[in-house]
């Protein structure tokens, strides 16, 4: 199979038609990790067919389980997904693997886990997942290379976590699901994807109270069925898909959209200057009339501005005349496709975790490339609001989490192809 490393872009195309969003990456693969608390055959429905679910499906059969696809519905089967071990060869791919600790302990009692790798996005500690960890009875040690732990069975408590933070808060209710007796966790993120872990727990049989809140209240059961859910939809994918609108000052539809998942997004839409209708999961957005910049967008945790968007949005500002401020407030590192985005001509100071972008329309295409997954679909987004023909390599961090950002821009009128590097063949 040849591999098609790089994204050709020719900007300044007009966009439009129609797009389905995908399956949520950030809610099927915790429910992936999920599944393997039932010992028999749980079902994802819509699940998004990008390298990081194919990544803990590898992991997952390692383990022992085992999976198919029929379509977009995946099956696993973890009748006898007994192991123990995931390798750093795994987990440096993909920094969500950690989420594994908990349904291996409860189910196995034992884990040796590779440390997390994934994106470079800045500083990804742990500590606050081996915390939760350790408070409902865990042993874990860390060692150089990977992480031994041991927990005959999770107990109940009270966990208290010092600030937000989503995976850690997943990993918390993983564990305390099938705890004996009951466990309450305040400070606990509030985003989608930690209602929708929940909403799938619950349909196995999982007693969670205070979904949606910052308080979770969880009473432990014995074991948990099969697990049968439908993917909810990507807010990201779709809030990139109306930066590309934006950047291109086209009109497009989206369906499958998640629309009260995304105000805080559309509230900097509208302040662009972008329009949009939505209704019953359709969204109709018109970008034609995208020209003001944005004073100040601060990311922050749900409902706040999703940092997944921050490059995305960013190169939609490099575009747009006049000063515009972003304020990464989640991560210490995010900013690395600015550089790229430089390349192509943009305004843009950093200094701390704030970017000064002075918009202009002249931004050039030329050769980038991809650091990280969203900072690679912003490149992709800044080369549709770019003169001529912009390069973008490093696209395996792309499809880490959209499965077909090619072949829908291809299908809403933009040119845009993959290549291996060495000669340009169409997708
Ligand atoms: C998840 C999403 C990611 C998104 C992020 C914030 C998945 C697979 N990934 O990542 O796309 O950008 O939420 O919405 O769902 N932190 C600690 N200690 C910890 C854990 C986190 O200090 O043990 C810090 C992080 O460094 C960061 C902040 O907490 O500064 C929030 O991170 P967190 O919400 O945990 O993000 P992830 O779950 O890794």
């Amino acid at each position: 199979m040849k591999i098609l490393d790089e994204i050709h872009v020719m900007g300044r195309s007009s966009l439009n038609g129609s797009v389905s969003i995908q399956g949520s990456k950030n809610a099927a693969l915790p429910m992936m990790a999920a599944s393997l608390m039932h010992k028999g055959l749980s079902v994802l429905r819509g699940c998004p067919r990008i390298s990081d679910v194919f990544c803990m499906e590898e992991i997952l059969k390692d383990l022992g389980a085992v999976t198919w696809w029929e379509g977009h519905d995946l099956y696993l089967d973890c009748t006898e997904a007994d192991g123990i071990q995931i390798p750093a060869a795994y987990t440096g791919r993909m920094r969500s693997s950690v989420i594994l600790l908990a349904p291996v302990l409860s189910r196995n009692h034992s884990c040796r886990i590779g440390y997390p790798g994934g994106c470079v996005i800045g500083k990804r500690p742990i500590d606050l997942h081996l915390m939760a960890l350790r408070h409902l009875g865990a042993e874990i040690e860390e060692q150089e290379a990977y992480l031994s732990a041991y927990c005959g069975k999770f107990m109940g408590k009270e966990i208290v976590f010092p600030h937000s933070s989503v995976g850690a808060t997943q990993q918390a209710v993983l564990a305390a699901v099938c705890a004996c007796g009951e466990t309450h966790v305040y400070g606990c993120a509030r985003e989608p994807e930690v209602v929708w872990l929940c909403r799938y727990l619950e349909t196995m049989g999982a007693k969670i109270q205070g979904v949606g809140t910052e308080h979770l209240y969880i009473q432990g059961v014995g074991e948990l069925g099969p697990g049968k859910f439908q993917i909810p939809p990507d807010r990201i994918v779709a809030g990139t898909y109306l930066c590309a609108a934006a950047a291109a000052r086209s009109r497009i539809t989206l369906e499958n959209v998640p629309v009260g998942e995304l105000e805080s997004f559309l509230e900097v839409y509208r302040k662009m200057g972008g329009q949009y209708e939505g209704k019953s999961g359709t969204l109709r957005i018109n970008g034609e009339r995208v020209c003001s910049p944005v004073p100040l967008v601060e990311t922050g945790i749900y409902p706040g501005f999703p940092t997944d968007l921050q490059a995305p949005l960013m190169a939609v500002l490099a575009g747009i005349q006049g000063v515009s401020r972003i304020r990464e407030k989640i991560f210490d590192d995010r900013f690395g496709s600015a550089l790229q985005m430089r390349k192509m001509g943009a305004h843009i100071e950093i200094t701390g975790n704030t970017a000064v972008i002075c918009g202009t329309d002249t931004l050039k295409g030329c050769t980038t490339e991809a650091g990280d997954l969203r900072g690679g679909a912003a490149l992709i987004i800044a080369a549709l609001g770019a003169k001529g023909e912009t390069c973008i390599r490093g696209t395996e961090f792309i499809s880490r989490g959209y499965e077909h950002i090619c072949e829908d821009l291809e299908a809403l009128g933009c040119r845009i192809w993959q290549s291996s590097g060495k000669g340009n063949e169409r997708i």
